[in-house]
């Protein structure tokens, strides 16, 4: 796998610094709160195990799989293949991703939990790609990692055709790998 590697972004270590920052922020945010943290599968698996275990109090787990499936128009509708299963009405929520890109997922995933009744929703990303943004989608994200430059990258969850989410660092794919 590493041979598919043009470049390591991000370290093992700048990774785990970042998220025992994050962990700080969520616990002063968060730590007399009960938050149900709901992890988008499958890329935030990695994300999600270090991030709660820096998140020392309370808390609950879900996860939520989504994906989209591309229609006859290019906007791509999403589709729930499985749905969190507390039920979130009046909890807060903390919404788990792995890199939010054009932000349609994120999107989708915020409204829909609000619409089960959460008490507040916000969202936590280990990476955020602005360049990626589509128009129209005005989604806030309340706490990032690490902003990217726009290129394509995997590891540490995140895939090429599901592989490559066990590297323990995130790094940039050699073109040729998906020009093949
Ligand atoms: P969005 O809906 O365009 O924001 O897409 C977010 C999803 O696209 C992520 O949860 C990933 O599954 C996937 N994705 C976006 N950019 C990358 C990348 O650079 N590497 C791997 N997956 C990505
Ligand atoms: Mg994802």
């Amino acid at each position: 796998m590493e041979r598919d590697i043009k470049k390591v972004l991000l370290s093992q270590e700048q990774i785990q610094n970042r998220i025992a920052e994050l962990g700080r922020e969520l616990m002063a945010d968060y730590a007399d709160k009960n938050p149900v943290f709901v992890g988008v599968l499958k890329g935030v698996v990695v994300f999600y195990a270090d991030m709660i275990r820096a998140f020392n109090a309370p808390c609950q787990l879900d996860f939520m799989w989504i994906s989209s499936y591309k229609g006859t128009q290019s906007t791509g509708n999403m589709l729930v293949r499985q749905d969190v299963s507390a039920d979130l009405k009046g909890r807060h929520v903390v919404i788990l991703e792995d890199i939010l890109d054009s932000g349609r997922s994120l999107q989708f995933t915020y409204q829909h939990l609000l619409d089960k009744g959460a008490a507040s929703v916000r969202i936590c990303t280990l990476l955020d790609k602005p360049e990626g943004r589509k128009h129209g989608i005005t989604i806030q994200v309340d706490y990032t990692g690490f902003t990217i430059p726009n290129e394509f990258v995997v590891g540490y969850g995140l895939d090429y055709n599901e592989k490559y989410r066990n590297l323990p660092y995130v790094g940039i794919l050699k073109p040729e790998v998906y020009e093949k």
